[in-house]
């Protein structure tokens, strides 16, 4: 099940339709998390086109101010590309998205959200723990394929 509308406090949020791409993109350059080796577009794409995963934006009217994208791989659950318009920040909005994202791993039964947060992006880390997060006491290591 891929759909649905929450209102919550202050953002209408929903997954991301085709028209809001581009506004995304511009979201995310804006909060600076995108990086050279990712093409946000592309990323949207794939996790749009997954049935374990969605991308959320979270609106004031037409605006859109917030962003998280979630997905689980069948055992835990991860939020990336949390963001919040920095015209809009502080008023709570990231911490509603955050839950948002919560909520969608928590219709799917999944009992753990995680997140990765860059070396670069120190000062994020107690927005976190504000909101309930904690480090968690492990090593996380890639390959690319
Ligand atoms: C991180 C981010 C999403 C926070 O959004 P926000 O709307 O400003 O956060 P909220 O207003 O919901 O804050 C929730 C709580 O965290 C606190 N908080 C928010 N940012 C903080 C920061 N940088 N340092 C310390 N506390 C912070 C708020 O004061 C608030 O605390 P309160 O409950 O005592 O009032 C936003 O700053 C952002 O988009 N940053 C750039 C993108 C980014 O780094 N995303 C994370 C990638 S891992």
């Amino acid at each position: 099940m891929k759909g649905g509308i929450q209102m919550q406090n202050g953002l209408a949020i929903e997954p991301a339709s085709d028209a809001d791409i581009p506004a995304l993109a511009d979201l995310w350059h804006r909060c600076n998390l995108t990086v050279p080796y990712n093409d946000p577009v592309e990323d949207i794409a794939f996790a749009r086109a997954q049935p374990n995963s969605e991308v959320l934006v979270g609106r004031i009217g037409a605006e859109i101010v917030a962003s998280v994208m979630v997905g689980h791989d069948g055992h835990r659950g991860w939020l990336y590309y949390v963001a919040v318009d920095p015209d809009h920040q502080k008023s709570g909005f990231g911490a509603e998205i955050v839950r948002s994202g919560e909520d969608w791993l928590r219709a799917r039964k999944v009992r753990k959200s995680m997140l990765m947060i860059r070396d670069t992006n120190t000062a994020v880390r107690a927005f976190y723990e504000r909101i309930g997060y904690e480090v968690a006491p492990r090593t996380v290591m890639q390959r690319l394929l």
